[in-house]
């Protein structure tokens, strides 16, 4: 069998499946099982295809049809222009984490605390871009540090940053000039909204904050102001609903200067203060 009619049945295969994009992930997949890049695609195409490669094709695709995310097969994602290893352990990035990178990189600091890192797009985006920073990185979840630092290593910053096990400020000592989040902010109450790609293959822990959301900024915000250096500031990624309710509890644990901020699709995705 030559690649083009390879990528017409598998495209088929998945659309009669109604796998949304059947022929984008068609080409990935295909592309993946070659080992050579999509972009080469139409260069192969009067090529045979051998045994093993179908093989290994057909596993791709039967964990696309059970709906894994591609990214989540493929165990990458592009973040902020890097390419990051992830797998079932962690969140599989969002682009609209990226607005909080647009938001501070044009506001270097030195010490960054990074809460819930997963897979550690965050901490090491900074650590990259930043010249002089020291980051730390936290989660509860030992196996997504161990993601975060297996990502660290791969773009040479581990030495930019510590990793620590922590529920929240649990383990966390010292004071900080800017702390970033992105917690889990879905409400058990949105569940028959999730599609199954996120509700299987993102883990629960990285995904649902109790019943409205807002379990995670309920836990975090009170501590903040122990934890920033005069005039640091904390960026919270939110969903996109909740930002007076988390503007409220930043404005009663004592910071200043809270507001939200929008993403892309013009929806509200950030707060930040500041604290005197
Ligand atoms: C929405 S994910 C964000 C992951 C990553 N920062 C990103 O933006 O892709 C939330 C992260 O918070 C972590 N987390 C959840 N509860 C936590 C807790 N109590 N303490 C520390 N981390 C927690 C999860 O394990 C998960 O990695």
């Amino acid at each position: 069998m030559k690649v083009k009619q390879l990528l017409k049945d598998v495209t088929l295969k998945l659309s009669i499946l109604e796998i949304d994009n059947a022929a984008r992930d068609a080409r990935i997949l295909v592309a993946h099982a070659l080992g050579i890049p999509k972009s080469q695609l139409s260069l192969n195409t009067n090529d045979n295809v051998s045994e093993e490669t179908k093989s290994s094709l057909e596993k791709l695709i039967s964990r696309r049809i059970n709906r894994e995310p591609i990214a989540k097969i493929l165990g990458k994602r592009q973040f902020w222009g890097r390419t990051f290893f992830i797998n079932e352990d962690v969140l599989d990035p969002r682009g609209d984490t990226e607005t909080l990178i647009n938001y501070v990189i044009d506001r270097p600091v030195r010490s960054v605390l990074d809460l819930g890192t997963g897979s550690g797009v965050i901490a090491i985006s900074l650590a990259c871009e930043w010249k002089e920073v020291h980051v730390l990185a936290t989660d509860i979840s030992e196996a997504a540090l161990f993601v975060a630092q297996e990502n660290a290593k791969y773009f040479n910053v581990q030495d930019k940053i510590d990793f620590l096990k922590s529920d929240w400020f649990e383990a966390i000592e010292g004071k900080f000039d800017l702390i970033i989040s992105n917690p889990p902010y879905i409400g058990l109450s949105e569940i028959s909204e999730i599609s199954q790609e996120v509700l299987n293959y993102d883990p629960d822990v990285a995904l649902f904050a109790g019943g409205d959301g807002l379990e995670a900024y309920e836990q975090i915000i009170p501590y903040l102001p122990k934890f920033l250096k005069p005039g640091g500031i904390v960026v919270l990624e939110i969903g996109a609903s909740q930002g007076e309710s988390v503007k409220t509890l930043m404005n009663s644990s004592g910071l200043s200067e809270v507001k939200t901020l929008k993403d892309l699709a013009r929806k509200d995705r950030l707060v930040t203060a500041k604290f005197h």
